[in-house]
């Protein structure tokens, strides 16, 4: 977000604070964040399970998902950041994990994979960091086939009231660890409004307090939700 002459807001994300924060995350991220997000990332591989096959994990991070995909899929991580895809290779060295193709340093609003690649796509709260995650949206859903699944794990904000405005004041100091406070549930919801090719198909409520949500898209062929 930008003002009258042209200056970034202070409360919103850019790549170079994205990476800067990942960088310094890297080394404690999956201590800090491992046993917190499990159910929800738990939650997320099964459903991508359900669907199974080429599979993209966008903003795959230290690569925390990745032991849980069984053999027979094969997996794509991307991520912004070097420091958390460093741990993710280890973690698939370490792990031997054979049914991860490739981890590449790849923006989420720029894939450079051709339309219709994968499956599936799984974002485990990623959405909510991407400096633009409407473009962010758009990219996993052309990486669909028709039929496949966007699976995303993603903080919603408070669309009012006092958790509202803590959120909004909060936005300035959080951005700054990577990530947004503030994220209302129109967001995703006026995006799915305007694409005609996906459709929201679950919203589950996930720990910690409910705060987070497992959401599941499905992949149309053109023009067949009308
Ligand atoms: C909160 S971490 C989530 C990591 C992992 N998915 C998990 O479930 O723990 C957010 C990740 O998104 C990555 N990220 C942020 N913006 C990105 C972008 N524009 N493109 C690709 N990755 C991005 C960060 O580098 C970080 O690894």
């Amino acid at each position: 977000m930008t003002d009258a002459v042209g200056k970034k807001s202070p409360a919103e994300l850019d790549r170079v604070a994205l990476q800067k924060a990942y960088a310094r995350w890297a080394p404690v991220y999956d201590l800090v964040f491992g046993a917190i997000f499990d159910r929800g990332r738990q939650a997320a591989i099964a459903a991508a399970e359900q669907v199974g096959g080429r599979i993209l994990e966008v903003g795959v991070g230290t690569g925390i998902s990745l032991p849980g995909y069984s053999s027979q899929n094969r997996i794509i991580g991307i991520d912004l950041s070097e420091a958390m895809l460093r741990k993710a290779q280890r973690r698939v060295a370490d792990l031997s994990l054979t049914n991860v193709e490739k981890l590449e340093v790849m923006d989420a609003e720029h894939l450079s994979f051709p339309d219709a690649s994968f499956d599936v796509v799984v974002a485990n709260h990623v959405i909510s960091t991407v400096p633009h995650p409407e473009a962010a949206l758009d990219e996993c859903a052309r990486m669909l086939r028709p039929g496949g699944e966007m699976i995303l794990l993603s903080r919603i904000g408070a669309d009012r009231g006092f958790r509202h405005l803590v959120e909004r004041l909060l936005q300035p100091i959080v951005c700054r660890l990577g990530w947004r406070a503030e994220f209302p549930w129109d967001r995703f919801a006026l995006w799915t409004e305007r694409r005609t090719d996906v459709r929201l198909i679950e919203r589950r409520p996930m720990p910690p307090f409910g705060h987070f949500s497992l959401l599941r898209f499905v992949k149309f062929e053109l023009g067949a939700r009308a």
